[in-house]
C-alpha cells in the first residue's frame, strides 16, 4: 500500500507536470460515446479529488496502529481508489486511442 501510495504521488507529480505545459486536451468523440465519456471523466475526476484525503487518513491511521478506524474508512477507500485507477485508464484509452 505504501508503495501504490508512492507510485499515485510519482504519477499525480508527473501528469501535473504535463497538464502546466501541454494544457487541456478536448476529446473528439461524436455521438453516443460523448455522453458516456464525460460521464466517466466526471465521476473520475470527483472521486480522484476525494481519494487523496481518504488515502492520507487511511495511511495515517494505519501508520499509527489505529486498525478498527483504519479498517472502517479503508473499506471506502479502496474501492473507490480502484475506481479512479481504472477509470483513468479508460478516460486515457478513449481520449488519445480512440
Ligand atoms: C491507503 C492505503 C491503504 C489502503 C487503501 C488499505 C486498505 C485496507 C483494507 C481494504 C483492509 C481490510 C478492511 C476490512 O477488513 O474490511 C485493510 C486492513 C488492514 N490494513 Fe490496510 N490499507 C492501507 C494501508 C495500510 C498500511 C500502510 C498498513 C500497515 C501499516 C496497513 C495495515 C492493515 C492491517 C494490519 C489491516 C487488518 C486490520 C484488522 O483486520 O484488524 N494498511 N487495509
Amino acid at each position: 500500500m505504501l508503495s501504490a501510495f508512492a507510485t499515485a504521488v510519482l504519477f499525480l507529480t508527473s501528469y501535473l507536470y504535463y497538464h502546466y505545459h501541454v494544457g487541456s486536451v478536448s476529446f473528439q468523440g461524436e455521438g453516443l460515446v460523448r455522453p458516456i465519456y464525460f460521464a466517466i471523466l466526471i465521476s473520475h475526476t470527483t472521486l480522484a479529488v476525494a481519494i487523496v484525503p481518504l488515502a492520507l487518513v487511511t495511511l495515517y491511521r494505519a501508520l499509527r496502529e489505529d486498525f478498527t478506524r483504519h479498517r472502517r474508512i479503508a473499506r471506502w477507500t479502496l474501492p473507490l481508489w480502484l475506481y479512479v485507477s481504472v477509470t483513468g485508464i479508460v478516460v486515457y484509452l478513449m481520449l488519445y486511442q480512440l
